[in-house]
């Protein structure tokens, strides 16, 4: 049997987020072995209300969940997004309050990585100020993790928060310089792929045409809100994208995004913030190899499309 990818998952549900967890549950091939939650899409207390739930509903209450970032590492106001995610981040669903077993001590995340050492992969789907704390708080962890798959930026597209910048890098630039700059084996799944992970109304039909799983019953009104949401912000576009989704999918399948390597950095101040910023010009030399991300340009679409209503219609037992 294929060994399990371990990933520790740091997210802010959010509808892409809550799916993205569901995905992760669900794959034959990956063991989630921890989940961080933070702010971002919602409060980081509802984040990890969310979090909770979805654990609940399957099963999973022994996965372990830690209590994120509340806010960037500038310390400014967060602005959240309701219009797109739900008051509470399930689109109209209002999860009942469930107690987090135990919301374990931020040094939970260092056990799992010693736990884990040159296994785990850490993947990032949120604003990155947890991560990068986790850097300042026990940077002699953090050579242990093999890799880092990192939800953020805009390459040759628009941004989807500024005309220039992507909501996760938006959202706290500080911290997501510092992760790029210092995290190895860095794979960055940005808007220019993750905006043609396109879900349609037709595509949840027919994963929740059945109850496939604890999950099924969530899907179609969680995914209906955020599709309608999607219809305001972009006229004409037939479903949304599954921006967190498809960053596991590119983890299990190596096939499924095609890469550059360049060294990426996020501009920090005004009108630029939250830009991601690599070197595209035709004469690029070479940077050394230690600066240097691999940065996904182009998605494969009808993998994409395959790989999600098949894991999406799996059952919990089938693992
Ligand atoms: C990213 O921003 C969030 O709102 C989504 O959950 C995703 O992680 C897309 O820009
Ligand atoms: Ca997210």
């Amino acid at each position: 049997m294929k060994k399990k990818k371990k990933i520790l998952l740091f997210c802010d549900p959010g509808i892409d987020d809550s799916l993205a967890i569901m995905y992760a549950l669900l794959h034959p091939h990956l063991e989630v072995v921890g989940i961080v939650s933070s702010y971002g899409n919602v409060a980081q207390e509802q984040a990890t209300n969310n979090v909770a739930y979805l654990l609940h509903l399957a099963g999973r209450e022994d996965v372990p969940v830690i209590g994120g970032a509340k806010g960037p590492l500038s310390g400014e106001f967060t602005v959240f997004y309701p219009e797109i995610h739900g008051p509470e981040g399930l689109g109209p669903i209002s999860p009942p309050d469930i107690i987090v077993g135990e919301l374990l001590n931020f040094d939970r995340i260092f056990e799992i990585i010693e736990r884990y050492e040159g296994e785990l992969t850490i993947v990032e789907v949120g604003r990155q100020t947890a991560l990068a704390i986790a850097y300042i708080l026990g940077e002699e962890h953090m050579g242990k993790v093999k890799d880092f798959f990192i939800m953020g930026g805009a390459f040759l597209v628009p941004g989807n928060v500024t005309p220039v910048a992507e909501a996760n890098f938006h959202g706290d630039p500080i911290a997501a310089n510092l992760i790029l700059n210092k995290a190895k084996n860095v794979t960055v799944v940005p808007l220019n792929v993750t905006s043609d992970a396109i879900v349609t109304k037709e595509m949840v039909d027919y994963i929740t045409a059945y109850e496939y799983n604890p999950f099924t019953p969530l899907i179609k009104p969680i995914f209906d809100y955020y599709a309608d949401a999607y219809s305001e912000l972009i006229p004409g576009l037939n479903g949304a994208p599954l921006h967190d989704v498809v960053t596991l999918a590119a983890l299990t399948q190596p096939q499924l995004v095609n890469y550059i390597h360049r060294s990426v950095t996020v501009q920090i101040l005004e009108r630029t913030r939250g830009q991601s910023v690599g070197d595209f010009r035709p004469g690029w030399e070479a940077e050394p190899s230690e600066v240097l991300h691999r940065i996904g340009m182009v998605l494969d679409f009808e993998m994409f499309f395959r790989d999600f209503l098949n894991v999406m219609t799996r059952s919990l037992h089938d693992q």
